[in-house]
């Protein structure tokens, strides 16, 4: 039994790799081809970096919170209907601007689809900042640079990468610390 396997896989492999001798044209000649290791250097990551938390941060305007809100509940400025909040751009030229999406491993107040790769930041500010567990300089250093407090961490890193500017850091670090109300249950 386990011998006709083996010829099968045999055989199938013997198969596949005529077929694609067959059809394997040459095509370095249709396309120039890129420096590989000029393009996967782009893509690195840059050395984890520390951030001090700007004293310009004000972590209770509303304002803040509500674009720091928008950043962590959408994907890009393409995706998003209707209205972005005051100061935030959906494009930079013809490019979406990119937000957090924190939303796809965060569950938090009011989220859609929370995802659980990250820990519930549902009632932060009850349970993390008011005992004091948490302050707004870990919060900031967390979402600009994650590695610093995790070197195998699976979050994204925003400061460092550009991804996000300071002040949109502060936006989503102000989000992230507001009291927030559980949003009401819809009526069925
Ligand atoms: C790819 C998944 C992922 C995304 C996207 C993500 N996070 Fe995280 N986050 C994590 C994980 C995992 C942790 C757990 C700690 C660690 O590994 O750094 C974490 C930890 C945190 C913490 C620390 C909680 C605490 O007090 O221990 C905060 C705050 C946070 N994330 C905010 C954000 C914000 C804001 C965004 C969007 C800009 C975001 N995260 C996007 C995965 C993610």
């Amino acid at each position: 039994m386990k011998q006709s396997i083996k010829q099968f896989t045999l055989a199938t492999a013997v198969m596949l790799s005529a077929t694609v001798a067959l059809f394997a044209a040459d095509l370095t000649k249709a396309y120039d081809m890129p420096d590989a290791s000029k393009l996967i250097e782009k893509d690195l990551l840059a050395e984890p970096a520390k951030f001090i938390m700007p004293k310009s941060c004000k972590l209770d305007d509303l304002e803040a919170i509500k674009r720091g809100s928008f950043f962590f509940h959408n994907l890009n400025g393409k995706k998003v209907k209707g209205d972005a909040p005051k100061g935030v751009k959906k494009f930079i030229g013809k490019k979406a601007k990119q937000y957090g999406n924190c939303v796809a491993c965060h569950n938090i107040e009011g989220a859609k689809g929370g995802g659980n790769i990250g820990p519930d930041l549902t009632n932060y500010k009850t349970i993390f900042v008011d005992s004091k567990v948490r302050d707004a300089q870990f919060v900031y250093q967390k979402i600009a640079d994650p590695r610093i407090d995790n070197k195998n961490t699976h979050m994204t890193v925003n400061l460092t990468t550009k991804l996000f500017d300071e002040s949109e850091i502060c936006d989503l670090t102000a989000y992230v610390m507001a009291k927030k109300e559980a949003p009401k249950k819809e009526k069925k």
